[in-house]
């Protein structure tokens, strides 16, 4: 099939390479020209693992393709899948801008029948709206050239993004009606994963489209709820590993994303809770869940602060190590980082930073650039020199068997905060360090 992609950040890139190595044949439109000229030449804009290999042997294969010329990329393709940034507003609902610029140009060079596919994660309502736009581009022509928008959200996590949506848990796919030409194709796209037994469900656009805020709120509820209850194992002695395996087992409830933490991040939990909050709010809708599991997000940060500021008795002119900075492991990522916050906070306080990342330190030295306060370390060790304490934001798997007998012997003084809580506090006290967790006994 002939497939454009526009906008080649996270979704777009690797949606569009996956296609690719389905056969299809993709061009990706992206108004980043620096970006495409070094994607041309195999260099990743971001860190994903198998992302370049993949692109490399379809970009080799010419089934991949990159170009900056709109009318080219819409007037060469069958389906359009739009996946430029939906970035959130200040007061947290959603800016489609550059959504309806691209549905613009879709109405304005459009030849023959397409589909146009919402892929980037858009409030309700908003197909409806894209068709308009493409239907009044086609009026201003006196064309009446046939499409339909279909609603089609991803539900790729960043570290598995190829993984996922290769295999993922369903396909969604939103349609004006129940019986229009889009089902047919986008079945057909869609066939080499429904084929290994994954299941594609049709339904309406606005359904479609909450499903997606939907599916990310209850995800961002279940780590604000185990979060919010780690604070109460802190007080009574409870070990919150030990209840969330516990409540985990129960098949109702499920093991998965009831991990407390630092926090959670990145860019999709944080500004869809809000898009979906700020949703229910213009409709007139109850919203105090969704305003709950932002609050206790930002509550699960400043309590990691508060925790090492007691640890140290202060945090003037002490210094701390940071283990892990981006939002989550396996990728460069730092967009809504809970170590962005819990940083700035360290650093207010008057305290020195060592800080380490496998991946994520160029794009965290772009927010905290190298000072007299901000060390960045080669290794994980030369973070440690002479630190205070050491904490972990990010669980890293490099983090999870190091050298304690080095770290200890490298550090001011023996003690680990374990903001992911992957070590076991028995074995890291017998290691002769002072350990505090998130809720751990
Ligand atoms: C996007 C959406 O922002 C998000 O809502 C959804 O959940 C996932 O898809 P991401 O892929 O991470 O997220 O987007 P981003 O990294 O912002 O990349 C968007 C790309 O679109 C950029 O390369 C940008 O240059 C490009 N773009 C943006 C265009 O080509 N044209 C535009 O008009 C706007
Ligand atoms: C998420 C969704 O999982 C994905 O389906 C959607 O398409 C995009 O948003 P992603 O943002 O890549 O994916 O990260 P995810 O793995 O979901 O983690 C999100 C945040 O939650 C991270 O900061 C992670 O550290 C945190 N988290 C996750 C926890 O704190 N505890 C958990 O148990 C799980």
């Amino acid at each position: 099939m002939k497939i454009t992609m526009v906008g080649t950040g996270y979704v777009g890139l690797v949606t569009g390479t996956c296609l690719a190595d389905m056969g299809n044949d993709v061009i990706c439109l992206d108004k980043d020209e620096e970006k495409l000229k070094n994607l041309e030449k195999g260099i990743m804009p971001i860190y994903e693992r198998g992302l370049r290999d993949l692109a490399e042997r379809n970009i080799r294969e010419k089934r991949l393709m990159f170009t900056t010329d709109t009318k080219k990329a819409i007037q060469s393709s069958d389906v359009i899948f739009i996946c430029v940034g939906t970035p959130p507003k200040k007061d947290g609902s959603v800016d489609l801008n550059y959504v309806f610029s691209v549905a613009k140009s879709i109405g304005k060079y459009m030849n023959n029948y397409k589909i146009v596919v919402d892929k980037s994660t858009v409030p309700v309502g908003t197909a409806e709206k894209v068709e308009k736009i493409i239907k009044e581009e086609l009026k201003k022509r006196n064309k009446e050239t046939e499409f339909d928008v279909v609603s089609n959200p991803e539900f790729l996590r960043e570290g598995a993004a190829i993984k996922d949506f290769q295999n993922p848990d369903r396909v969604v796919v939103g349609t004006k009606t129940k019986d229009e030409k889009s089902i047919k194709i986008m079945e057909r796209l869609y066939r080499s994963t429904t084929r290994v037994g994954r299941p594609i469900i049709f339904t309406d656009r606005k359904s479609a489209e909450l499903i997606k805020y939907a599916s990310n709120a209850m995800l961002a509820a279940r780590i604000s709820f185990i979060n919010q209850l780690s604070h109460l194992c802190d007080k009574i002695g409870a070990d919150i590993k030990e209840v969330s395996k516990g409540m985990g087992l129960d098949s109702r409830i499920g093991s998965r994303f009831l991990q407390a933490g630092a926090g959670f991040g990145g860019s999709c939990f944080p500004k869809d809770v809000s898009g979906l909050l700020m949703t229910l709010k213009n409709n007139k809708c109850p919203s105090s869940i969704f305003s709950a599991i932002i609050n206790a997000n930002e509550e699960q940060k400043l309590f990691v602060a508060e925790k090492v500021e007691s640890l140290l008795h202060g945090l003037n002119g002490k210094t701390i190590a940071v283990w892990g900075l981006s939002f989550k492991p396996r990728t460069d990522d730092i967009r809504e980082s809970p170590s962005l916050t819990i940083v700035k906070m360290f650093l207010e306080k008057g305290a020195k930073l060592r800080l380490f990342d496998p991946e994520a330190m160029d794009n965290f030295k772009k927010v905290f650039p190298e000072s007299d306060n901000i060390y960045y370390g080669k290794k994980p060790y030369d973070a440690v020199e002479n630190a205070d304490i050491l904490i972990i934001l990010t669980e890293w798997d490099e983090f999870r068997e190091p050298d304690f007998g080095l770290i200890k012997k490298k550090m001011k003084s023996p003690r680990i905060f374990d903001g992911r809580n992957i070590y076991n506090p028995e074995e890291i006290k017998e290691e002769g360090f002072e350990y505090e967790g998130v809720g751990r006994r």
